[in-house]
């Protein structure tokens, strides 16, 4: 009998023992900039007080295009992390390959389909099984505008092309770089998004989500390319390859006037200790309020061996706390994954991104950001990045692009 107990008792130690060992997460990710670091620096602390230790595999370059390369290397040499963070398609498209887990269990436990908004779900879902755990809902269609600059031009948010234009001029005029850019296909495309959008929410959807080409090689789109092209000449002479958060910071320093960007942007803001409505104005692009061009940052989860599969479900169940959604979107500068959740924490800019989302959804007008693989898969994403960063740069006139567009994207079709 003692013999029994003491083996039992070894038994039990070993697998506490071998438990505990596995109670860890690798992590694939494109956070780096400082907002971001934050913001994921929130999810390790949790993740830490629950005894889950954390490997960092982090792949700089915003947007996520060299953190799939990576990716892609890891999975074929058979090492997946135990998850990553993903973007719309990309995250269908892992799952078609069969590479991710399956989180239904836990999912139905904690009543994810009740408060995880169906426009996300189109992509943490994959033939009805839950594959993927949302952290956040961003969207591409802000100006972040540095206010000095802005009360010197009158103090007045543009509200249309010709004010955008004479905004612009007047940042000119002011001595400082109107448009803070960087020269980064992912990064043109983003403001891509913006300037189609503001062409109309129906022209929007025909061009990147039905892929019409009547819609990509038309009139309307001569004007999205034409609009670039004049961008384009308020832009500084170092702006190609600039990563997006050192042009966030030459507004945040007075240096640039406006940056076209995604909501992650305010993560740099707020942690540079800057403040909506005194240091910087959050507002829509031109003629796109009301409707919202969003990416969801999702983490992927992996098929991995099953001694790490509780840490891989217990991370995933952080990630949808209500408590987590907070904490972590008010740092990242994005609304929370579920439409549960409090916006009292979040600062002015949050507590709009929070009331647009939901006013885009009920109303129609929320579109998965074509920048950020919500509209199609990668290679129709990369075909459009192609046209618009050569069209952006002057290789192509819009004449030319709203040739070389819907023929690019039939091709990668
Ligand atoms: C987006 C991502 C954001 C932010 C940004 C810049 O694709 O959704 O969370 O990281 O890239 O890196």
């Amino acid at each position: 009998m003692r013999k029994f107990l003491t083996t039992t008792a070894l038994a039990v130690s070993m697998m506490a023992g071998a438990a505990q060992a596995a109670e860890n997460v690798e992590v694939l990710h494109w956070w780096t900039s400082g907002g971001e670091a934050a913001a994921l620096d929130v999810l390790k602390k949790d993740l830490e007080a629950k005894n889950i230790t954390w490997t960092d595999m982090p792949v700089a370059g915003g947007g996520g295009t060299e953190a799939m390369t990576v990716l892609r290397a890891r999975v074929t040499a058979g090492n997946a992390p135990t998850a990553v963070q993903m973007l719309g398609f990309d995250i269908q498209d892992w799952a078609k390959e069969g590479a991710l887990g399956n989180l239904d269990e836990l999912a139905a436990k904690d009543g994810w389909d009740k408060v995880i908004p169906k426009a996300l779900q189109r992509f943490s879902k994959y033939d009805g099984h839950w594959i993927a755990a949302p952290v956040n809902v961003h969207s591409t269609n802000w100006m972040w505008i540095n206010k000095a600059a802005l009360d010197k031009a009158g103090g007045k948010e543009p509200k249309n092309w010709d004010e955008l234009v004479a905004m612009l001029d007047n940042f000119k005029a002011q001595g400082i770089t109107p448009i803070a850019a960087g020269g980064q296909p992912w990064q043109d495309a983003t403001i891509f998004d913006a300037v189609v959008l503001s062409l109309g929410t129906d022209f929007y959807k025909q061009a990147f989500i039905d892929l019409d080409p009547a819609a990509l090689g038309g009139e309307k789109m001569k004007t999205a390319f034409e609009r670039m092209t004049k961008l384009r000449t308020y832009v500084d002479d170092n702006f190609s390859g600039r990563d997006w958060n050192l042009a966030s910071a030459m507004v945040i320093e007075g240096k640039a006037g406006v940056q076209f960007m995604g909501d992650w942007a305010k993560g740099e803001f707020v942690k540079a200790k800057k403040v909506p409505g005194t240091d910087f104005v959050c507002v829509r692009y031109p003629e796109t309020q009301g409707a919202v061009t969003f990416n969801s940052d999702q983490f992927a989860m992996f098929k991995v061996a099953a001694d790490k599969v509780p840490a891989q479900m217990e991370m995933a169940a952080a990630i949808e706390s209500p408590t987590f959604q907070s904490a972590f979107n008010v740092v990242k500068g994005s609304a929370p994954a579920r439409s549960d959740v409090s916006n009292e924490a979040f600062d002015a800019c949050g507590k709009k991104a929070i009331a647009d989302l939901a006013e885009a959804d009920k109303s129609g007008k929320l579109f998965g950001s074509m920048a950020h693989g919500h509209a199609n898969p990668a290679a129709v994403k990369n075909a459009i990045y192609d046209v618009v960063t050569r069209e952006f740069n002057g290789e192509l006139t819009p004449d030319e692009a709203i040739v070389e567009l819907p023929a690019a994207v039939a091709a990668a079709k």
